[in-house]
């Protein structure tokens, strides 16, 4: 399979390839939807109906996520080193909002939900770097208005970021290659079949079992991504 890769490289990355640094996912039994109700505290509405609810969930994810407890995978650093070391372009769309790619040397990276170390004002739209507690006292540091900081975070209703160059890239795609996503949410579970549809691309699913989507993968591999991602990338790169 790898001999025949070439071309620009996208990468789709879930909660999956964060899992191994300690991160949860949200749909495995033991993920943050079973412990969490999505409405309270991942959507406008719950956002309005009680913030201080919604800025405590995010707050406890950015202090564990930034603790110093949490590192980059061998995955994600084997991702790193594609983007390093490929012939072609190398882009990281991540649904994620941790920053573990960067912290592993990932540049060329599109978040699509959003970041937990960033904070937007719902007055004046500015986005703010935020790596600390984020309550209804804070002040925008941009036009000074108290209480109308949120966390830079898309919620479900919302639009994802980003979606221009996303699909700019995905045209541009020769390799797509999607790790640790379980397929359920768009519009990032619909760019496998966007690409099937659009035009020669090898597409290969890298997963702890498969997603909703497995079956319209041309390949694929299951385990777990510490494992299979490094693999993967070590294939890519000796076959260029
Ligand atoms: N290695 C590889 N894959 C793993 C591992 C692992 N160690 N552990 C779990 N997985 C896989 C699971 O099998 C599952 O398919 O990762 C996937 C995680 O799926 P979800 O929990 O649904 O996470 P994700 O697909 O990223 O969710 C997408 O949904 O709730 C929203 O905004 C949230 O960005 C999130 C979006």
């Amino acid at each position: 399979m790898l001999k025949q890769a070439k071309g620009n490289i996208v990468i789709l990355t879930g909660a999956g390839i964060s899992k191994e640094s300690g991160l949860s996912t949200f749909r495995d039994p033991d993920g943050i939807w079973a412990e969490v109700n999505i409405d309270e505290v991942a959507t406008p509405e719950g956002f309005s109906h009680n913030p201080a609810k919604v800025h405590e969930f995010y707050n406890a994810r950015r202090e564990r996520l930034l603790s110093g407890n949490v590192l980059p995978n061998s995955a994600h650093f084997a991702l790193a080193r594609l983007e390093a070391q490929w012939n072609a372009s190398v882009l990281v769309i991540t649904q994620n909002v941790d920053n573990l790619h960067e912290k592993a040397g990932t540049r060329n990276i599109l978040h699509m939900h959003g970041e937990l170390t960033k904070a937007r004002c719902t007055t004046c739209g500015i986005v703010l770097i935020w790596r600390k507690a984020l309550s209804r006292n804070d002040i925008c540091g941009s036009c000074t208005s108290t209480g109308s900081l949120r966390p830079h975070v898309v919620w479900f209703g919302e639009n994802p970021l980003n979606m221009h160059k996303i699909q700019t890239a995905l045209k541009d795609a020769a390799v797509f290659v999607s790790i640790g996503t379980s397929g359920h949410v768009y519009p990032a579970a619909s760019f496998i079949s966007q690409l099937k549809s659009q035009k020669e691309v090898m597409t290969v699913e890298l997963n702890l079992e498969p997603s909703a989507n497995a079956p319209l993968f041309e390949y694929s591999t299951y385990g777990e991504a510490t494992k299979i991602v490094p693999a993967f990338v070590h294939g890519l790169l000796e076959s260029q």
